[in-house]
């Protein structure tokens, strides 16, 4: 419940404040918990900089070559894939479309790099 509502205190802060009676009635995203491990940084870092830091991957990757790093979208999706789909991205509730579907942002990513792992589900 305590990222949920970190969440929605991030997309709505500017409207409502948390904790605000008003706000319990917003619907709320649902996102599929990660399969294990420890995400590669702490959780709410990641909730409000996962597009810098895949961002940022991004162009080292394009202009410098450098292929693995710590940020790999790959390992993204191994942990965070759906165990029903498979997929990061192929139903709403599905990790990377949850809170995208939410904030009504639309990442063309997928569209080049593959919305499932590699490893085994
Ligand atoms: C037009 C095709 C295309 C699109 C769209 C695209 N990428 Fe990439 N991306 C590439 C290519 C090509 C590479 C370099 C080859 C590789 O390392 O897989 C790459 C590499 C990466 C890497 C480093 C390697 C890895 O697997 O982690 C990251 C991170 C990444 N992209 C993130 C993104 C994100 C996030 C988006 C959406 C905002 C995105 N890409 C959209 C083509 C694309
Ligand atoms: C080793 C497994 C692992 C890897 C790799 C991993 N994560 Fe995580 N991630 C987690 C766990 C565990 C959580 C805590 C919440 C949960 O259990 O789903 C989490 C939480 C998050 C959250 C906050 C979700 C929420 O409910 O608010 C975001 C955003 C996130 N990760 C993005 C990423 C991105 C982007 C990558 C790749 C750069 C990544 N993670 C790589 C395991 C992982
Ligand atoms: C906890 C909610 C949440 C999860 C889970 C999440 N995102 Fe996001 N993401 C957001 C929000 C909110 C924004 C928009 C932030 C903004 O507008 O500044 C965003 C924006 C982005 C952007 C920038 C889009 C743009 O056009 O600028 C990228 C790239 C991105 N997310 C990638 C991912 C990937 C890849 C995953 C799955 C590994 C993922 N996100 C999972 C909430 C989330």
């Amino acid at each position: 419940m305590a990222p949920l509502l970190l969440l929605l205190g991030l997309l709505i802060g500017g409207v409502v404040h948390a904790g605000d009676a008003s706000a319990s009635r917003v619907s709320q995203p649902v996102i599929e918990a990660a399969r294990g491990g420890q995400c590669v940084a702490d959780p709410a870092f990641m909730r409000r900089n996962h597009m810098q830091l895949l961002k940022h991957q991004r162009d080292d990757t394009l202009r410098g070559g450098m292929r693995t790093g710590q940020y790999s979208l790959k390992t993204c999706i191994d942990c965070h894939a759906s165990k029903t789909t498979n997929s990061v991205a192929a139903s709403d509730t599905n990790f990377c479309q949850s809170c995208h579907t939410y904030a009504a942002v639309k990442l063309d990513c997928f569209e080049c790099h593959t919305n499932k792992p590699q490893v085994k589900p």
